[in-house]
Order: C-alpha cells, then structure tokens, then sequence
C-alpha cells in the first residue's frame, strides 16, 4: 500500500460539508431533466467551474434549484455520504444545509429536513456512515429572514438536526448581524458554529466565539494576522475546521504547502481537514488528506492526529467520542501494519 492509498483508507470524521456543494453532475442532470429545468449547459461539469467566492454562489444556487421534492432531498444526501465513504473511508459526518436556499423557492422546511434525513438513514443503514445537519445562516440574507429560518428550524427540530451555523460571502456581512438568530438557536439546545476568517478580519472569530456563543470555527485562516486571537484561540483549545481544495481555488493560496492551514498547525491551534464543496470543488475527504498530507510530506502521526482533532471537535457525547476513537484506533493500528509492510 502506498502513502495515498493509506491516507485515503484512514478513517475519518468531517465536520465541515455543505450538502448542496457535494451534488454529482449526473444527479443535477437527472433533477433537471425529472423537473424540467433548463440548466446553461447539457454538459454539467462544466458547470463547476469559477474562480471568486461569489461566482461560486451563484452556482451553488443554481444546481440547487433542481432539488424539489422530499426524495430529491433523500438522493443528494445520500449519494454525498457514500462518496464520502466509498472516497475517504467517512465514518461519521456533521453536515451543512441552507434552508432559505430552498425555502425562498418555496419548498417547505419540513420537505428539506425530513427528506435529508431520510437520506442519512439509509446511508447509516447501507454504508455503516453516521451523519447529523447544522442548520446554516446564508450571511447575504436579512437578519430578520435568518431569524425566522432559525424558528422554523426549531419548530421542525429532529434529532439528526444538532446546531446552527453560517456561511456565504464573510467581507460584506460581518458576523454580529445575526446575533439574534444564534442567541435563538442557543437557547433552543442548538450546538452553534460559524465560517469566519475565511475572507474576512480575525476580530470576526472573536465575535463568533464571545458575543455569538460558537463552540469551533470554520475555516479561521486569517486568524494569523492576529496574535492575541491566536493564543486565546489556542489556550481555549478551539477548533477550526479547515478545508484546503475549495480555499485554495477561491481564496488564492493553490499552493498547499504555502497555505495558511500549515502556520495554524505550528502556531498550535487544533485544526482538522474538511472537503467544504466536494463535487463543486472536484474533490472528496479523502483526496483532502492526500493532497494536504501528501504534498506537505507530515508523516503518518500528523495524519493521525488530524483525524483525532476532528473526533475530539465534534458535538457527540463523551462517550460516543471514546467509542470513534476506539475504532479508528483499531483501524490505524491495521493501516500502519500495511503500510510498513
Ligand atoms: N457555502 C458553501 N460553501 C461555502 C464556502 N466555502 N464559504 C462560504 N460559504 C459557503
Ligand atoms: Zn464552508
């Protein structure tokens, strides 16, 4: 076995995927064919191509416009989760959605929900993959709209449905704009997270940890440019949840063993790798590691550990973390075997 392949075969957990950037081209097809929707091109893979956080948007939008009906829902979960698993060995997932992407198309919070979930179990059921959803906040959206998609949320609350979070475009809409909404989703037992410094301040990490309750942070890289953040960050043991292909395309740092996930490492923040847009970014959790891991040459332990921050950042219960951290240590402890032989 060599060193891809066992990267690729390492159990892992990711806490940081948007179910409606993991939709295959071939199902974007199907969708559109089944509701007759015209989409710009008949060759979909093409659709995938952009360069700018906001262009990436617009797409994100527009393939989802086919996704409809409760068994469209069903579908793209899981197909999202058993290319995580068949790609990169998935084991356990904690997975975004946009609720107003949908709702603002008129289709209902209980259609998405109930549909999304539908697709976790039969994943669960047929692959052996546990995934659970974090309701996300569309930044470009009023504060009242995130608001009210925060309620409705709660109202339609499942168990599968575990946190609140943010994501689209950080530079315009500053984090403290939808205070309320996180003080809502807090209140109702909501785990709370946010994308931040991705392409923003690191001062907007302060405001998602102290004055919006967030427990991790997505992505976080311009962290560096402040050392204070950095060390609160660091004694607080706070997690990022980082994802190297889709910032390396939007956020211009292609080479990876420049990229700032590298300086978080050495700086001691605990971070993990994630595959953010899977399909939209030609990538899967596993070629995360690969390509991360690989091109940086870390060896075997530094794999590892990632992995380990990704178990350790995640909101199961102490005793369901014991249990993940039981198996994959079983499973490395076979891999490294392979490897070495
Ligand atoms: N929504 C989906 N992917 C995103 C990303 N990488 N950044 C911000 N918003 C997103
Ligand atoms: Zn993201």
């Amino acid at each position: 076995m060599d060193y891809a392949e066992y990267l690729r075969r390492l159990p892992k957990v990711e806490l940081h995927c948007h179910v409606e950037g993991t939709l295959r081209p071939q199902t974007v097809a199907d969708l559109a064919v089944k509701h007759d929707i015209a989409l710009p091109t008949t060759d979909v893979d093409r659709i995938y191509d952009y360069e700018t956080i906001y262009e990436f948007l617009e797409i994100f939008r527009l393939v989802n416009s086919t996704v409809i009906e409760r068994d469209d829902f069903a579908r793209i979960a899981y197909e999202s989760l058993e290319d995580g698993a068949q790609l990169g060995n998935l084991k356990y997932r904690e997975m975004f959605f946009n609720p107003t992407l949908h709702t603002t198309r008129g289709v209902a919070m209980s259609t998405i929900i109930d549909g999304l979930i539908d697709g976790c179990r039969s994943a669960e059921q047929d692959l052996g993959v546990r995934c659970r959803l974090i309701a996300d906040v569309y930044r470009q959206d009023s504060p009242a709209m995130a608001l009210q998609m925060t309620k409705e949320v709660i109202a339609n609350r499942r168990d599968e449905v575990i946190g609140l979070g943010m994501d689209a475009a950080e530079a315009p809409d500053p984090p403290e704009r939808f205070f309320e909404s996180f003080r809502t989703a807090g209140e109702a037992g909501l785990h709370l997270t946010s994308h931040a410094a991705e392409d923003g301040p690191p001062k907007n990490i302060s405001t998602c940890l102290d004055l919006l309750g967030c427990e991790r942070i997505d992505h976080g890289y311009h962290i560096l440019e402040d050392d204070a953040v950095v060390e609160r960050c660091r004694e607080d043991g706070i997690h990022f949840t980082c994802c190297p292909t889709s910032t390396a395309i939007v956020y211009g740092w292609p080479d990876l063993t420049t990229h700032p996930i590298n300086e978080m490492m050495k700086a001691g923040l605990l971070v993990h790798l994630n595959s953010d847009d899977p399909t939209m970014f030609r990538t899967d959790i596993g070629k995360e590691y690969v390509d991360f891991i690989g091109q940086n040459e870390y060896p075997p332990e530094t794999a590892k550990e990632l992995v380990r921050n990704g178990i350790d950042a995640s909101w199961l219960d102490a005793s369901e973390k014991a249990g993940l951290h039981r198996v994959f240590d079983d499973e490395f402890t076979a891999l490294d075997k392979e490897l070495a032989q």
